[in-house]
């Protein structure tokens, strides 16, 4: 056999080894959820935290370019709230020009220590500079260093670049942790669509999603059931 040949059956050995809901997973029951999501999401974060997740507020952020073409990277969350989801980014970066042609987005949670998912959708609106000069700075000299940092998402000549820019970058943040980066953009999806999914050893997973009655509603909630 060849290397690659090898390489990909040890792939895939691997890949097929892997098992997913075969530990004890929490019980959810839909008809005790409260009227509106972000109350459940609240109390889903805290048992994540709880439960040992590491990283629970990291999530998928998915997007569409001008084309239409699907894009999706990881983004840590900066609050959940009555207005929507938040996160921050650079207003110039691919996400960010995607966001300012299509100012829509989908949010993916996935918490594996309790096979809990949470999807979310909606139109994502830009906040004041104000608020998003407030974000950058309520955040570490790690988080301020990496906002200084080049031009998020364009091509970068070497690794020697990026460790002089980023260390200039870090320097700078030490020395001056009020400084402006003028792109970091603080964003809001409002949501229309709240899906949480309950995983189950037995494949009965529960499926509860929130939609916004829009238009002549009054913005209250519809919960139903989805077939997992
Ligand atoms: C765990 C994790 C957290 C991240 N958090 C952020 C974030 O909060 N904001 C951000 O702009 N990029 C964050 N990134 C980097 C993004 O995934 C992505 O590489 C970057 O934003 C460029 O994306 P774009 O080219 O699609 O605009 C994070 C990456 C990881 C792995």
């Amino acid at each position: 056999m060849t290397d690659d040949a090898t390489s990909q059956r040890s792939f895939r050995d691997l890949l097929h080894a892997q098992r997913v809901w075969d530990t004890d997973l929490p019980a959810f029951d839909p008809e005790a959820a409260p009227p509106a999501p972000l109350a459940l999401f609240h109390a889903w974060f805290a048992e994540a935290v709880a439960a040992g997740q590491p990283e629970p507020h990291a999530m998928a952020l998915a997007t569409a370019d001008a084309e239409g073409l699907p894009d999706v990277r990881t983004l840590l969350l900066h609050d959940a709230d009555e207005r929507g989801w938040h996160f921050a980014t650079h207003a110039t970066s691919a996400k960010g020009r995607q966001l300012a042609a299509r100012p829509h987005a989908a949010l993916g949670f996935y918490w594996p220590a309790q096979g809990r998912q949470v999807r979310v959708r909606g139109p994502v609106v830009r906040c004041t500079p104000a608020e998003s000069h407030a974000d950058l700075h309520a955040r570490s000299t790690g988080a301020l260093a990496a906002a200084l940092t080049g031009a998020q998402s364009a091509v970068v000549g070497s690794v020697a670049e990026l460790h002089r820019t980023a260390d200039a970058a870090w320097d700078r943040a030490v020395a001056e942790p009020d400084a402006e980066a003028p792109t970091w953009t603080r964003y809001v999806v409002e949501p229309t669509e709240v899906e949480f999914f309950q995983g189950d050893a037995r494949r009965r997973h529960i499926r509860l999603r929130y939609r916004r009655d829009v238009g002549e509603g009054n913005g209250d909630w519809t919960r139903e059931l989805l077939w997992p």
